[in-house]
């Protein structure tokens, strides 16, 4: 039976013990020296406990077991804190006037915000001069957004570093598969360069967790980012719990809340190569060990507390503890929260039962892809309160645990009242763009309060540090975001950041931002979609919902209100018509996929309509678009669409190509040339929700990470099967060839290995007989097939365009070889030379993150620097697409967000037009795909509700006439 503890003492009631620390000394100096009965403590060392009986440290563990089970929380001062603990002496107080606030919890227009001493001393309408403040920096803001700090509940950021080094990683442990002793604080490191990039984000404060790998990987440490002046991983710390530099419990106040991370599902079980069973085994086993010595404590304070210290070893007795477990032993009194990685449902259920056999709770769910499909299970956790669960906007399907996520899942888990956290998974996703994710998680139904909360104040309860982070509220941590346009809109970015009252970025790079994105964004309605997600497991079919063959007769799409429309002409995007002529009522007719008639009022292309009518033969379908948009259908380059289902699942994808450079190419291969073509798959989700997405081409190189991976293909997103008519574009449209400093051989190497190559092919055009790679070589040379090469390092790119020039002087006057840069992190730092070499530029991810040394030197944009990369290269005559990274499938979808972004971000460079043709004339230009020639993509996207390129659209129809389909969705 479980002993009765007398409860723990109050701290209130306890004040008077802090008012003379001196005094508690001496007690324990005067119970030895004297031998006299003390009675200065609320428990009395009484009876007929004789002196030798009682330890030296009584009033020591008398203090840790009246504190054993008391809930963490703050100082219980800090309600009325003048002065925040994280306070750097010299910091100037900050007026900032007339912005437009959201707090946390509601709107206040036209508000000021008066931060001192690390702290928010007053909102609303604050004068200055009623406060004794000496010198006060003051900004206008003339009304911009003003919000709380983006806190991301789950980063690796100085544990998982960028740029990443061997001597950099200290995300994972591999010595065990429950460590609960390990701290993601002795790993952080200061010098990571994403802090600097996420507080440009918006980022003030991250929960800097252990990795996956094991099912306890460690303790887990809430940081801000901005430097200090101690620069040490320590001084980053938002409010250390006591036990991180071992000073053990404060006994005057309530311990802070610990964070630990837990994981479940494939990473555990792939690290140690072990079963889910055994998994959920090595928990039961670390918990039961946790819990014999939480009762072993009990006991052993419930003795000491009635003063039967003679039960307990008398004069020996040692509180029963284990520095290896006592974090554990704390998650089982209550006093952690839990950042538990997890998955599926098999795991999520798994944990659930694991709460309610050892009585704890967990914070979050982290990625936690099916918690939409069981947000009943969640509710069964131990306590009552289910756990929140932190998410990705879109970022899915790229192993089993993910395959079944979706979307939707944030809108349908605040439906079932869960709490919803956006987070990053930091570098998996660049915090810098933390916000993003909650903007994409309002595009797609979660609502407005509740996403903006989903990067603030939720993820600030979830780590128990609600009472000073995540509101912009008087007496808080003064943290906070000054924004270019509403935080929900796309795009919007940072115009200067504060932590702790101190305004982080130096001379902030503004961008002017149109009238329409200083409004919440007006999201389309999601509800069917949403509801099908569920009820098909996250596995709903993503075809159209209505097909028709235009083959089949003769049948007319009349699209009616319609804002916008973009055509295709030159190689470049036009635009018909506009907002301005049309005022949402323009009429589009569309026949085989060519516009038969469009008219900005309409009434031209409806006596069309009439005329048709009375051909009998004539079938029309009409289709609303709300004010919506027709426009060419964008082409994605460079992931693994159309090569893989499941990108970490090698039976579900092509593979890799081998590398030519390694150690041993297979023999048999000779000098074949990887065809993407000949591996393509189709009705990937990734491929079909990009095709829904409007991206209705892709252009995929074989994977590789190699040196020479091969052709490229263009293939139809929306096709079913490589038959199908109009399903392959093009079957071979470029040669791909990667240079990086981790190539396996040295880049010297890699370069020398290229120019033999081209040279080798330069010879064999004067022989009869060429081989696989020579016939490739030869149409490279010729300017017909272009050459494609994965580079980010500024100074490969140097010795590429030198490599460029040298073969065109072989070659002869007037023949050029067409090259293109992909990747390209540093190309902005040889921009002029690259225009001038007529080389052009894909941008893969299209915002660069120094993941590794040779992406370094990345020109990061507002607020950073002014222009953008993209802005840059088109300054010097450079030809610039937008593609995305190389195996991420996923990511092909957002192709028309990244296009309205970079045009946003371009101080009015890149027009509507232009950023459509950054992800579609521009990447077939490069990739030598000739207007009206094979491979083009000839589609039109409609839209509703607003143009691709922003947050108010949906895409509601493609219309291919190559294909013979018109689908509507
Ligand atoms: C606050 O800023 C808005 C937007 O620039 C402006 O219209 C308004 O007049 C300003 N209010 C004051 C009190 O300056
Ligand atoms: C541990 O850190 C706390 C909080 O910063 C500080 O008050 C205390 O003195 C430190 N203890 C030791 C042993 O360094
Ligand atoms: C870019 O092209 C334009 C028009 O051909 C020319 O006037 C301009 O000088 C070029 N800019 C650069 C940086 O080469």
């Amino acid at each position: 039976m479980e002993k009765e503890l007398p409860p723990p003492a109050p701290f209130v009631q306890r004040r008077r013990a802090k008012a003379n620390s001196l005094l508690r000394v001496l007690s324990i100096l005067s119970l030895v020296a004297v031998g006299a009965y003390v009675s200065l403590f609320t428990v009395h060392l009484r009876g007929n406990a004789s002196l030798s009986s009682i330890p030296i440290n009584a009033n020591e563990i008398l203090d840790k077991c009246r504190n054993l089970n008391v809930v963490p929380g703050p100082p219980r001062d800090f309600y009325s804190r003048s002065e925040s603990d994280r306070f750097e002496r010299g910091t100037k107080p900050v007026l900032i006037k007339n912005a437009t606030i959201w707090t946390g919890e509601k709107v206040i227009k036209g508000g000021d915000v008066l931060l001192d001493r690390g702290i928010i001393k007053a909102i609303g309408s604050v004068d200055e001069n009623d406060y004794d403040l000496g010198f006060v920096n003051k900004l206008n803001a003339h009304g911009a957004w003003l919000s709380p700090g983006i806190v991301d509940l789950h980063s690796h950021l100085g544990v998982d570093s960028a740029p990443a080094l061997k001597g950099s990683d200290d995300t994972n442990s591999l010595k065990g598969i429950t460590q609960p002793w390990l701290r993601s604080l002795d790993g952080l490191n200061t010098h990571d360069d994403a802090y600097r990039l996420s507080i440009a984000g918006g980022v003030t404060t991250a929960v800097v967790l252990p990795g996956s790998a094991n099912s306890i990987g460690g303790q887990a440490f809430a940081i801000k980012l901005r430097p200090t002046s101690e620069k040490s991983p320590s001084s980053m710390l938002l409010e250390p719990p006591f036990s991180f530099n071992g000073s053990g419990i404060e006994p005057f106040d309530p311990p802070r809340w610990r964070l630990l991370k837990q994981a479940c599902g494939e990473n555990p079980s792939s690290v140690y190569s072990q079963t889910r069973m055994d998994n959920i085994w090595s928990f039961r086993k670390a918990y039961s060990t946790a819990q014999s010595i939480k009762q072993s404590q009990d006991d052993f304070c419930s003795s000491a507390l009635s003063n039967s210290w003679s039960s307990i070893g008398g004069s020996s007795a040692t509180f029963p503890d284990s520095l290896e477990w006592e974090a554990l032993v704390d998650v089982l009194r209550g006093r952690v929260k839990i950042q538990n990685h997890c998955y599926e449902a098999v795991d999520l259920d798994g944990i659930i039962r694991l709460t309610n056999e050892f009585k704890f709770k967990i914070a979050a769910f982290h990625h936690a892809h099916e918690t939409y499909l069981v947000p009943d299970l969640l509710k069964k956790m131990y306590g009552g309160e289910p756990p929140a669960v932190a998410l990705f906007a879109t970022n899915g399907r790229y192993k089993r645990e993910a395959y079944r996520g979706s979307e939707f899942a944030p809108k349908v888990l605040a439906e079932n009242g869960l709490n919803v956290v956006m987070k990053s998974d930091h570098p998996v996703l660049n915090s810098r763009y933390l916000l993003h994710e909650a903007q994409q998680a309002h595009y797609f139904g979660l609502e407005e309060e509740l996403a903006l909360k989903s990067v603030t104040v939720t993820p600030a309860k979830v780590m128990g540090m609600d009472h000073r982070i995540g509101y912009v509220k008087e007496g808080y941590d003064a943290d906070l975001v000054l924004w270019d346009s509403h935080p929900l809109s796309l795009g919007a970015t940072p115009k200067q950041v504060f932590i702790d009252g101190i305004p982080q970025l130096k001379s902030p790079h503004f961008i002017s931002k149109p009238a329409k994105v200083q409004t919440p964004p007006k999201t389309p309605n999601w509800d069917r979609e949403a509801k099908e997600a569920v009820e098909w497991d996250g596995s709903q079919p993503l075809g159209p919902r209505e097909r028709f063959n235009t083959h089949t007769g003769r049948e007319v799409v009349m699209f009616v209100n319609v804002e916008s429309m973009y055509v295709k002409g030159q190689g470049r995007v036009l635009k018909v018509f506009g907002e301005e002529e049309t005022n949402g009522k323009g009429v589009v007719l569309v026949e085989d996929g060519e516009a038969i008639c469009k008219s900005v009022a309409g009434r031209e292309c409806l006596q069309l309509v009439e005329r048709f009518k009375q051909e009998q033969e004539v079938k029309i379908k009409v289709v609303d678009l709300d004010g919506g948009s027709l426009a060419p259908g964008l082409v994605s380059y460079g992931s693994d669409l159309g090569l893989s289902h499941i990108a970490m699942e090698s039976s579900t994808s092509d593979g890799p190509a081998p590398d030519p450079l390694s150690a041993n190419p297979p023999a048999i291969l000779g000098d074949t040339v990887i065809r993407a073509v000949d591996g393509l798959v189709f009705e990937s989700r990734n491929a079909l929700l990009a095709y829904r997405a409007g991206v209705t081409s892709a252009i995929t190189p074989p994977s590789s990470s190699g040196f020479l991976s091969g052709l490229s293909t263009v293939f139809s997103t929306g096709s079913s099967h490589a038959l199908e008519q109009g399903a392959v574009l093009k079957p071979v449209t470029a040669l791909h060839v990667g240079i990086s400093m981790s190539g396996e051989k040295s880049v010297a190497t890699q370069v020398g290995a290229l120019r033999r190559i081209i040279l080798s092919g330069l010879k064999e055009e004067t022989q009869s007989e060429e081989g696989e790679l020579g016939a490739v070589v030869r149409k490279v040379l010729d300017g017909t097939l272009p050459l494609i090469i994965s580079v980010d390092s500024a100074d490969i790119m140097a010795s590429l365009i030198h490599l460029k020039k040298e073969v065109e002087g072989t070659l002869g006057t007037g023949r050029e070889i067409k090259i293109v840069f992909d990747r390209a992190a540093e190309a902005h730092l040889v921009a002029e030379q690259i225009g001038q070499a007529g080389i052009g530029v894909i941008l893969s991810p299209v915002r660069a993150f120094p993941s590794t040394w040779e992406q370094k030197r990345i020109l990061p944009g507002p607020p950073l620097s002014q222009d953008t990369a993209i802005t840059k290269l088109l300054k010097n005559n450079v030809t610039v697409a937008l593609g995305t990274s190389h195996n991420w499938g996923w990511v092909a979808r957002n192709a028309r967000f990244d296009a309205g972004w970079t045009s946003l971000d371009s101080s009015g460079l890149i027009s509507d037009a232009q950023a459509l043709e950054l992800v579609s004339t521009n990447l077939e230009k490069l990739l030598g795909v000739q207007e009206g020639g094979e491979g083009e993509n000839t589609d039109w996207v409609a839209t509703r509700g607003g143009s691709l390129l922003d947050f108010e659209a949906k895409v509601v129809g493609v219309v291919s006439s190559r294909r013979g389909v018109v689908d509507l969705f």
